[in-house]
């Protein structure tokens, strides 16, 4: 036998390693310590947090996914949850909190059958099949919405604002937001799809936020680069340059000796004739307005001018390419090439002084496909918190319309499901109907988060939910008021179906991913992403090769 020999060595010395029920153990709690560190903000009468950063850098945030990219996790389990808030953002943009407060309950009811010897892969496929049945309830009780139901579009703008900074204005911001997602959204063959790079948003601290406004066109946080152009050009023929308008430095190190005063002076002659053409060129080709990516020259300012023409510099690739989408213009990089073909289009293009600084706005497009909402307000932090909940409102109306389908809010949805998985848990049987019931507890995390919140309690409001729902209540919510249950579609309570099937998936993958490791092998300083790069102390772990056993 082996016995007495040197251990073998698989792992670099110092790699942490967990395995079994520890690892499953702690996996499931970091993941639960995250859904309990956003808990508190969900819904209406969610509070906000203020997360302060190594550089003391402020932010002051009830949007889950904002807190949890602001704050460094270390603990991998934990970070799978964090994704889970960043899919649920990407794809519809609102649900962030609820889609992690329903991961991290799903793994804590996992805690509790495991506890009771139901293994781990038995409970992944009991919250498979639940997380399939439970979409379908889901599906079964959306109803339709059409791309032009102005009213509640609005109503679930309104919704996805609620409980944020931007509640106060809820009714400027949603109108915004149905107008935005509406002059950018597209209509195929009966498809509707929205793209929201077409919404440009730009800030601008000053006013209130009441002021901020919709601009049919696009807004540059930019001043015309001389004071003797235009303020204002009307029917304006718009030139897109993504090339510099200066004499280009040499790649190389160059040196050019010169003896005499004559050749210095034929020397600038020169640049400024260089200059003086590549204007004219521009002159030529009818363009009054030059939008440019790079840098203009001081002499070409000047003749810009002269000639009469308004010029922007330093414009952001982003706004280009959306300049060229609003006005029809191709963006072009070299002078000596421009048509007139290439040229874009719009009624007007000013300059305007919005609180203390100029801004410049391309309006009257040629095609309105690119809005911009200029969002105003007292200090940084106030227009940093309305943006966030604006992304929120464009992202809850535009995938409705993309989807035309919505569910009452409030966690009436939930209770729907939870009850519905009750019924479907008898007809699957064995241990997976157990899991299936641990997630039916689950779900009704999102009711019993948006009672506590708001100081009423979760489990009479549970019990009085239910037995509505048994009557047939099927949009009966938390009504935060009267801190009973209520009718939320009366309510105006409304969300996108998205937003629901994407939380109960993504929580359901992610909460299965976690339950389903048995064995973490953490590299030295692993985990936290930093740490030594494999091999960083060199040379062979002791006895790594030494104790190979006898073939
Ligand atoms: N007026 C309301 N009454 C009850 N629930 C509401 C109301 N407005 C929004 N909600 C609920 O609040 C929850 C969303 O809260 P929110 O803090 O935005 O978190 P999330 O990041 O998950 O979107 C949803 O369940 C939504 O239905
Ligand atoms: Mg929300």
């Amino acid at each position: 036998m082996l016995s007495g020999k040197q251990p073998i060595l698989v792992l670099r010395e110092g790699t942490e390693r967990e395995r079994g029920r520890d690892a499953q153990h702690n996996n499931i709690r970091a993941a639960m310590a995250i859904a309990d560190a956003v808990r508190s903000t969900l819904g209406p009468k969610g509070m906000d947090k203020m997360l302060v950063d190594s550089m003391g850098d402020v932010v002051i945030t009830n949007d889950g996914v904002t807190i949890l990219k602001e704050i460094d996790i270390e603990h991998p389990a934990a970070k799978m949850i964090v994704e889970v808030a960043k899919t649920q953002d990407e794809e519809c943009g609102d649900g962030t909190t609820s889609a992690v407060i329903f991961a991290g309950e799903l793994l804590k009811k996992a805690l509790d059958l495991i506890e009771q010897n139901v293994h781990p892969t038995v409970i992944a496929d009991g919250y498979r099949m639940a997380s399939k049945e439970a979409c379908k309830i889901l599906e079964s009780i959306a109803e339709n919405v059409k791309p032009n139901d102005e009213e509640i579009l609005m109503y679930i703008a309104s919704t996805s604002l609620t409980g944020k900074a931007a509640a106060a204005n809820k009714d400027l911001l949603s109108d915004i937001a149905y107008k935005a997602v509406s002059a950018v959204s597209d209509e195929e063959n009966g498809k509707v799809t929205v793209d929201l790079d077409n919404v440009k948003i730009e800030k601008k601290h000053g006013g209130s936020v009441e002021d901020t406004e919709l601009i049919e066109g696009i807004v540059l946080d930019k001043e015309r680069v001389h004071p003797s152009m235009p303020k204002s050009v009307k029917n304006a023929k718009i030139l897109l340059l993504n090339t510099a308008l200066e004499i280009k430095k040499t790649e190389v190190d160059a040196q050019i000796r010169i003896s005499d005063p004559n050749q210095l002076q034929k020397f600038l002659d020169e640049e400024e004739a260089m200059l003086r053409k590549m204007v004219s060129k521009i002159e030529a080709s009818g363009a009054n307005v030059v939008l440019c990516q790079k840098g203009i020259d001081d002499l070409a300012q000047h003749y810009l001018s002269k000639a009469g023409i308004f010029a922007v510099r330093r414009v952001k690739k982003s706004d280009m390419e959306k300049l060229a989408r609003a006005t029809g213009a191709l963006v072009i990089s070299e002078i000596d090439e421009i048509e007139k073909s290439d040229m874009g289009y719009a009624g007007k293009v000013e300059e305007k002084k919005i609180s203390d600084d100029e801004m410049v706005f391309v309006t009257e497009c040629k095609k309105a496909k690119a809005v911009t909402i200029l969002i105003r307000g007292g200090t940084e932090h106030v227009i940093d918190e309305i943006e966030r909940g604006m992304h929120d409102a464009l992202s809850v109306v535009s995938v409705t319309i993309e989807d035309g389908k919505m569910t009452a809010g409030g966690g009436s949805a939930a209770t729907e499901i939870s009850l519905g998985l009750r019924n479907y848990a008898s007809s699957v049987g064995g241990r997976e109907q157990m899991a299936v019931e641990s997630f039916a507890d689950a779900i009704d995390i999102i009711p019993k988060a948006l009672a506590t919140n708001a100081g009423i309690d979760a489990i009479d409001m549970l019990i009085e939910l239910k037995k509505a729902h048994k009557e047939g209540k099927k949009y009966y919510g938390v009504n935060i008021l009267k801190g009973k249950p209520g009718d939320m579609k009366k309510m105006n309570v409304m969300e996108p179906m998205r937003v629901g099937l994407q939380a109960i998936r993504s929580a359901t993958e992610t909460a299965n991913m976690i339950l389903r490791i048995d064995d973490v092998i953490a590299a030295k300083g692993g985990g936290g992403g930093g740490g030594m790069p494999p091999g960083g102390m060199g040379g062979m772990p002791p006895g790594g090769m030494g104790g190979m056993p006898e073939m």
